[in-house]
C-alpha cells in the first residue's frame, strides 16, 4: 500500500516536472530568473528596488542590454556595475534584460 502511495508521488512529480518544461522556452525562462537573481539581492525582488539602487524593473530590453553593455565597456562609470556585469555573456545579457523588462514595476 505505501509503496504504491509512493510510486504515485513520484509519477505526479515527474509529470509536473514534465508539464512545467514542454519545450526549451520554458527551460529558457527559468535560466533568465536563475541568472537574474544575482542582481536581485541589489535591485529588489523582480528589480522593483524600494531604495537608492535604481529599480530595473519594466524598463525596455534595449535601454537594460545597452546600459549592461556601456557598464562592461567601461563607456558608462558606475560603483558596481561595470565589475559585476564583466562576468556575463552577451546571450545571458540578453536574457536577463527581457527578463527584468517583463517584470511590472510594482
Ligand atoms: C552589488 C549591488 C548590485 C548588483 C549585484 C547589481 N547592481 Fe545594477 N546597479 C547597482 C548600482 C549601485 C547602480 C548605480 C550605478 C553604479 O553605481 O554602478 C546600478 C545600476 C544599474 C543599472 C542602470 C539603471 C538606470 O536607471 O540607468 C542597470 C540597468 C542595472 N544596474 C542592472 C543590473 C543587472 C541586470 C544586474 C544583474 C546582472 C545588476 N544590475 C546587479 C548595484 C548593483
Amino acid at each position: 500500500m505505501q509503496t504504491s502511495i509512493r510510486l504515485v508521488t513520484i509519477t505526479l512529480v515527474l509529470a509536473t516536472g514534465l508539464v512545467l518544461v514542454p519545450d526549451g522556452r520554458a527551460e529558457e525562462l527559468s535560466r533568465a530568473a536563475m541568472l537574474s537573481a544575482s542582481c536581485e539581492g541589489c535591485h529588489g525582488t523582480y528589480g522593483r528596488s524600494p531604495g537608492a539602487i535604481p529599480p530595473i524593473a519594466g524598463k525596455s530590453a534595449d535601454y537594460l542590454r545597452e546600459t549592461m553593455e556601456s557598464f562592461r565597456s567601461g563607456d558608462r562609470e558606475g560603483t558596481v556595475m561595470g565589475r559585476h556585469v564583466r562576468g556575463y555573456t552577451e546571450e545571458e545579457i540578453r536574457l536577463i534584460a527581457e527578463y527584468f523588462s517583463q517584470q511590472s514595476e510594482q
